[in-house]
């Protein structure tokens, strides 16, 4: 079993709070197949790159316990099904493919083996990949530190939210202001409120005020001018996928305040997890960025506020070129330039 802020895996169903209505409900959804997992996470029921990687491992494990049991020529043919249509919900974020890739290597090596064996080694991969994440975040935020070492006072910029309910919990990003929270640092944050899906306003905010810790929400708009005043020591975001040479894919938003940091001379931190990283993406022009539904753009909250028949373009995730980013937060260490030799590295220790 399994349970955090965003995912429950009960033994036979995936149980995930509703992201599109927090904070004003707390409602779960059921997912009892890879189907209907694959629709939560193309629907953004379950968001935030690592948390989709993981609700996908719970997927495959549905997936398989509904599986034609005739043959196995049948079986393995189904078992690609399954992971197509969980691989086709969202392309941006790495860790789908990866916890898939993760999965299907499993279900490879025990096909020798019978029905429950198989889904018994299936659920023990899918719990290890949730509970690993769990504990990358952690050792992220300790790694995180030592960016901080001398300051009492950290005043942090983040955008979107990449924080529990974009994980197995603690968070990538806000790991670290939690880790800085917990080493006794007054630490205060600056919430980018992330249009158009606000995941800065709904999601970052509520996590924040519910662990006590200071927090300033702000339009995406005021960030530039909140970095002028001097009131920001650095901005820390999360990735999607980070490329062989340190690009970074992140939300829509996240380029320009690399650039804002840039000019304002303030430090640029991604903090994200070795599943994040994506070694077989030579930069980040390769990364696929998603284009969602325009309604997001024109509706807030099912609401239009755009008149009827205004084109519109909604790419749910920008790249930061690597020479913006002055460090990678991973659970394996804090990497700097030269990124492409030391992500290299990294997944050599
Ligand atoms: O579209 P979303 O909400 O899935 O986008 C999420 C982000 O961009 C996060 O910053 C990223 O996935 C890192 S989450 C630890």
């Amino acid at each position: 079993m399994f349970k955090s802020m965003a995912i429950e895996w009960t033994g036979d169903t995936l149980k995930l709070i509703d992201q599109r209505k927090m904070p004003l409900e707390e409602i779960w959804v059921e997912c009892r197949d890879h189907v209907e997992t694959a629709h939560a996470i193309k629907d953004m029921v379950v968001r935030g790159a690592p948390a989709i990687g993981v609700s996908a491992a719970f997927g495959y494990v549905l997936g398989f316990s509904k599986a034609p049991k005739n043959s196995k020529v049948e079986l393995i043919e189904y078992m690609k099904e399954v992971k197509r249509t969980l691989a086709s919900s969202r392309p941006t974020a790495v860790n789908l493919f990866w916890a898939l890739d993760r999965m299907e290597k499993r279900f490879e090596e025990a096909i020798e083996k019978n029905f429950d064996e198989t889904l018994k080694i299936l659920e023990k991969e899918a719990l290890e990949i949730a509970n690993e994440d769990l504990e990358m975040n952690k050792q992220m935020g300790k790694n995180g530190l030592k960016l901080f070492e001398d300051k009492k006072d950290v005043t942090l910029l983040t955008h979107c939210n990449a924080g529990a309910l974009a994980t197995s919990g603690y968070g990538t990003a806000l790991g670290v202001i939690r880790a800085l929270k917990e080493a006794g640092k007054n630490v205060k944050v600056f919430v980018d409120e992330t249009r158009p899906y606000l995941q800065g306003a709904r999601l970052t905010a509520w996590e924040l005020v519910k662990s006590s810790i200071e927090a300033v929400l702000i339009c995406d708009n005021m960030a530039g001018w909140v970095m002028k005043q001097g009131w920001v020591d650095a901005i820390i975001v999360g990735a999607d996928r980070i490329a062989a040479n340190g690009d970074v894919a992140n939300k829509i938003g996240t380029y320009s305040l690399a650039v804002l940091a840039k000019k304002h001379g303030i430090p640029f931190y991604v903090a994200a997890p070795y599943s994040t990283i994506d070694l077989s993406t030579a930069d980040g022009s390769k990364i696929p960025i998603e284009e969602r539904n325009h309604e997001e753009v024109t509706h807030i909250m099912g609401k239009r506020i755009a008149p009827e028949g205004v084109k519109v373009f909604n790419p749910a995730f920008d790249v930061t070129d690597n020479e913006l980013i002055t460090a990678i937060i991973t659970e394996k260490g804090v990497i700097t330039q030269p990124y492409s030799e030391n992500l290299k590295k990294l997944f050599e220790r």
